[in-house]
């Protein structure tokens, strides 16, 4: 489907939220035939969407055709064993004491949602204070507004979801996590990937994106394009948008993750998760 075609048929509350981002029907119409820069670049999204064959179960099948990426461990990892299965993974992270960040947790939030074989998960950066109390990841207001985001779009009505974080305990007075606690928790969030098996994986915000891709990149250089994450099931795409904090900050990017959630939906619509 087009952006054109989607655009015709849009649910009343995502034309809600389209209003709310001040853009009309007609305005989002003339901003993709447009030759100004918000325009080319929706429409190089577009065409990195419309040039995947259809359908495509195979991810290696796309691999060739645009640039992927492949993690890998960060070298000063320290080496960590870990449990075979989720609820064993679980409870080593409620236990973990790799980085300071332990010191300052009401307990480790690990994940929550469908735990098998989900369409997407979902990492967002870390715990917030509410995240911590309960437990779970986005009980607060990034996690209210991710979820406004997924309805708006249309992703939640089809999709089913696993959602964490890149890393499992709240930094204290939520400050942004360090290198080495990043580095120090990602080998949960790998073992948890192949463990939950998502189809795909949908990462808020460039510090995430930079732990799981182990690429260097400002968040506008890490969008718009289809990463390939490289799990012991077989190649997973992976789309990188803004963090739902970026968005309470700073509405401009609203336009920008609208794209990034039509780029998403196109992975389904070209069997890629299925
Ligand atoms: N809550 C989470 O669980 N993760 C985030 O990145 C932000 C809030």
């Amino acid at each position: 489907m087009t952006v054109h075609e989607q655009f015709n048929t849009l649910t009343p509350i995502q034309m809600a939220w389209l209003q709310e981002l001040g853009i009309d029907r007609r305005l989002l119409q003339t901003s993709f035939n447009a030759s100004d820069e918000s325009a080319s670049r929706a429409d190089s999204a577009e065409s990195k969407v419309t040039k995947y064959p259809t359908p495509v179960r195979n991810v290696d099948e796309q691999v060739a055709r645009r640039s992927a990426v492949m993690p890998a461990a960060p070298a000063d990892v320290k080496p960590v064993q870990l449990s075979p299965d989720l609820a064993g993974l679980q409870a080593d992270a409620a236990a973990c004491t790799r980085c300071e960040l332990h010191a300052g947790r009401h307990q480790a939030v690990f994940g929550s949602g469908h735990i098998e074989a989900p369409d997407w998960m979902v990492i967002g950066e870390a715990p917030g204070d509410q995240d911590d109390q309960l437990g779970l990841p986005f009980q607060g207001p990034a996690g209210q507004l991710l979820q406004a985001v997924f309805d708006a779009s249309g992703l939640s009505s089809e999709s089913s979801f696993y959602y964490t974080n890149a890393v499992k305990c709240r930094p204290r007075g939520g400050r942004v996590p360090r290198k080495e606690e990043m580095d120090a928790c990602l080998p949960f969030l790998h073992a948890q990937i192949n463990q939950v098996r998502p189809r795909a994986i949908l990462v808020l915000g460039w510090l995430a994106a930079q732990a799981l891709l182990q690429q260097k990149g400002s968040i506008e250089q890490l969008r718009e394009r289809t990463h390939v994450y490289a799990a012991s099931y077989g190649q997973v795409p992976v789309i990188v948008t803004y963090h739902p904090a970026a968005l309470l900050l700073r509405g401009r990017h609203k336009a920008q993750v609208w794209r990034d959630m039509h780029l998403a939906r196109s992975l389904k619509s070209n069997g890629q998760e299925s």
